[in-house]
């Protein structure tokens, strides 16, 4: 009902009667007054008179309703512990491809190799159910089109030149906007279902906390729309992950990243690796030309670019 009082009101730019909403709603305006009271709590600014309800400004929170062709897939939460931990319980209960579970703030945010992901208000933060047709073994190159898709979108919206640091954080100016999470499972070693989890630093200030990360409004001067970012991004997955799962992804992604060439050292989970970072391999693995000259193919890790 929500959804659809919304959509109403913003497709007429003036006054809607409340007997024009009960009509196309089939509902009594008793009802459509509690809804539009619950979406002023919510943070709309609707003005009621007596000619009718004026939808004056929305908030910037990715309600589900504000996503019309999409609103069954999006779970909105203002305060969970992690994202991750939703989506897993729902991708196992069998829920569908694009499932995307949002949340306001997060307690327990959670980032790759058991750090934590600082996620005040503000931030974008979701997982993102995908389910491609793919064995499991090249299921990140799911992880390398987020990125890709997320750098294309941030030069087209933002104009900043975002840069995929391996294997997937996003950084501008060596600043660090965008960290990716994926947990995978599988069956019989095709993919059951992969959980993108993106924490984009949008209108939050992350700098208290991680002196290299930066958010979009900090690099390009003004607050950015959430709702319009998740909707973009949204729109741009599901058109490459509707056909067949789309070759030469990480050809695609090469050009995006700022790794290849670097000298790094790579904190896996049992070690650290220290080289020049040659290339990234069909699979993704990182290629490393070790101090020693050995070559070495490291799949997962923190990178870290040193200066040469
Ligand atoms: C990293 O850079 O280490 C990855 C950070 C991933 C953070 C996102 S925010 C949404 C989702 N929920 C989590 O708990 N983590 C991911």
């Amino acid at each position: 009902m929500k959804s659809k009082i919304i959509q109403i009101l913003k497709k007429h730019d003036g006054v809607v009667s409340g007997e024009v909403l009960s009509d196309q709603l089939g509902t009594s305006r008793v009802t459509i007054w509690k809804h539009i009271q619950k979406l002023q709590v919510l943070g709309y600014e609707i003005q009621s008179t007596a000619r009718g309800y004026h939808l004056v400004s929305s908030p910037d929170i990715p309600y589900p309703w504000e996503f019309p062709e999409r609103t069954d897939h999006i779970h909105y939460f203002d305060q969970v512990d992690s994202t991750m931990d939703i989506a897993r319980d729902l991708a196992r209960k069998g829920s569908p491809q694009f499932t995307t579970v949002i949340a306001g703030r997060q307690k327990k945010g959670r980032g790759r190799l058991e750090r934590r992901w600082i996620s005040d208000d503000g931030g974008l933060y979701f997982t993102l159910v995908v389910r491609p047709e793919i064995p499991a073994m090249l299921g990140s190159r799911v992880n390398f089109l987020a990125s890709l898709t997320l750098a294309r979108i941030f030069r087209q919206l933002y104009g900043i030149d975002a840069m995929v640091k391996w294997p997937n954080d996003l950084l501008v100016g060596g600043k660090k906007i965008v960290g990716l999470l994926s947990e995978m499972e599988a069956e019989a070693d095709m993919v059951s279902f992969i959980n993108i989890g993106i924490g984009i630093n949008v209108n939050n200030d992350p700098r208290s906390e991680e002196p290299n990360a930066a958010s979009i409004m900090q690099l390009t001067g003004k607050s950015r729309s959430r709702k319009n970012l998740l909707r973009c991004f949204l729109d741009a997955i599901e058109q490459r992950l509707s056909g067949p799962f789309p070759e030469n992804i990480i050809e695609e992604w090469k050009p995006y990243t700022a790794t290849i060439g670097q000298r790094v050292k790579v904190q896996t989970i049992h070690s650290t690796v220290e080289g020049i970072a040659e290339d990234v391999d069909e699979n993704g693995a990182l290629i490393l030309r070790c101090n020693n000259g050995e070559k070495r193919a490291v799949v997962y890790g923190d990178c870290f670019h040193q200066p040469a």
